[in-house]
């Protein structure tokens, strides 16, 4: 903080955005502004909320001379300590969040998609405010994890993150795991109850999850890493068939995030993933989330639960809020962005992977010989195969130990043009088992 900053008697709060996030962070900056003071040490006070329209209709009743289309003068103004931005996308947040910060507020967002597009941007503005920038709740909505990254896990060394960070994939994949369903008939189940958007894109190409795998391995690595940097697949692919294969081996297929440490390079990638039954991971079921920590020192760590929705998004907004505020009253700020390690990004086809891999083949000597050596031939082995006599055909299963996915993948091609192979059934990468 400058020398000239005094310590204010109350912390004035401007609202950007009062849609389903929004207008349960107005809900609970009133109806628990008494406990709010008492947990920061000052009164907290909602001075205005932007929003698009005035006439809107709203979950929330907002006073009316609180309410403004003005986002860009409610951020400059000099009474406005503390910006919540909830608006969302590229732009205007982010001229507003830098307006924010350059104007002395500091800044609690939900934007994963504005951080992990140009997060060092919005760092760097911060550190020359010296204000704070906040943003618990752009990963898995409610559940506490990037402060126990930043913060509870600073002093580990964090090797793996694996999350399921985006609940409307968790909650059709389950669905198609329960119900034997398949991909657009859970999509379609999962519109009719509000946990897809009409145009899903975001959420089941990935691209959501993809953006708050750049955020965790941000912080796991404490190095720079955007979306730009996240190999991404989505789930619209998956079969019936694939949920089929994944249950006879055990397991089942979740859409994850996967940032790891190989060789002090970060890999980070978004896929649909087998992973055993046994797994922590797996029994986040419906459109919870969750995220599943290795480190050094500490082990392995899990935090679950609510990863979307108004309430439980607003409760981690409310959480750094507090934080930022008490911060300001101390005239400090909370650590800035942490990016001394500044590790490269290691590229898809370098990442080590294991594949399953369903194919349908002849019946008959050589068969297996010839399949076993298309994966040798690539230097990939074999973990398990499992074969299936179908009168002429037969199914074989192939589980490969870990090896490049350039590897994995062109062994995948070449299977593909073999005369022996009918078709391959099923592709799909392997997690959370030994490799
Ligand atoms: N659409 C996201 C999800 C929530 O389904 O988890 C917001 O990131």
């Amino acid at each position: 903080m400058g020398e000239g900053d005094k310590r204010p008697d109350r912390l004035r709060v401007a609202v950007l955005g009062c849609g389903s996030v929004g207008s349960q962070v107005v809900r609970l900056l009133t109806e628990q502004a008494g406990d709010l003071e008492a947990r920061v040490g000052a009164p907290v006070e909602l001075v205005g909320v932007a929003v698009r329209r005035l006439d809107a209709a709203r979950e929330v009743d907002v006073p009316a001379d609180l309410l403004t289309t003005d986002a860009a003068g409610l951020v400059t103004r000099d009474d406005v300590d503390l910006v919540v931005e909830v608006i969302g996308g590229i732009e205007p947040a982010r001229s507003l969040i830098l307006s924010a910060l350059d104007h002395g507020a500091s800044v609690v967002t939900a934007n994963k998609a504005l951080l992990a597009e140009d997060g060092p941007t919005l760092f760097e503005a911060a550190e020359k405010a010296d204000r704070d920038l906040y943003y618990e709740a752009a990963v898995a909505g409610a559940i506490p994890i990037l402060r126990p990254l930043r913060e509870s896990l600073a002093g580990d060394k964090v090797t793996r993150v694996l999350g399921i960070v985006n609940g409307t994939t968790n909650f059709i994949l389950d669905k198609m795991d329960t119900s034997g369903a398949g991909f657009s008939e859970a999509l379609e189940e999962a519109q009719e109850l509000g946990y897809a958007e009409a145009d899903p894109t975001a959420d089941v190409e990935g691209f959501d999850a993809a953006a708050k795998a750049a955020i965790l391995a941000s912080l796991a690595f404490h190095s720079r890493v955007t979306a730009a940097d996240v190999y991404r697949e989505g789930i619209s692919e998956v079969t019936a068939g694939d949920i089929a294969s994944a249950r006879e081996m055990g397991s089942v297929v979740k859409l994850l995030a996967i940032c790891e440490l190989r060789d002090d390079q970060v890999a980070v990638r978004v896929h649909p993933a087998m992973i055993p039954r046994s797994h922590p991971l797996a029994s986040v079921r419906e459109a919870y989330n969750a995220v599943f920590v290795e480190s050094e020192a500490a082990g392995q760590l899990m935090f679950y639960g609510p990863g979307a929705g108004g309430s439980p998004t607003a409760s981690a907004v409310l959480g750094d809020l507090v934080t930022v505020a008490r911060n300001r009253l101390a005239r400090t700020r909370g650590a800035g962005e942490s990016a001394y390690a500044d590790r490269a990004v290691l590229p898809m086809g370098e990442t080590r992977t294991r594949y399953h891999v369903a194919l349908d083949v002849d019946d008959r000597s050589g068969v297996l010989a010839a399949v076993a050596t298309a994966f040798a031939d690539q230097g990939v082995s074999i973990q398990t195969v499992r074969q299936e006599g179908r009168g002429a055909d037969a199914q074989l299963v192939v589980v490969s130990h870990a090896a490049t996915d350039a590897a994995l993948s062109a062994t995948v091609e070449h299977l593909r043009t073999m005369d022996i192979v009918r078709d391959v059934t099923s592709v799909m990468r392997v997690e959370g088992g030994d490799e």
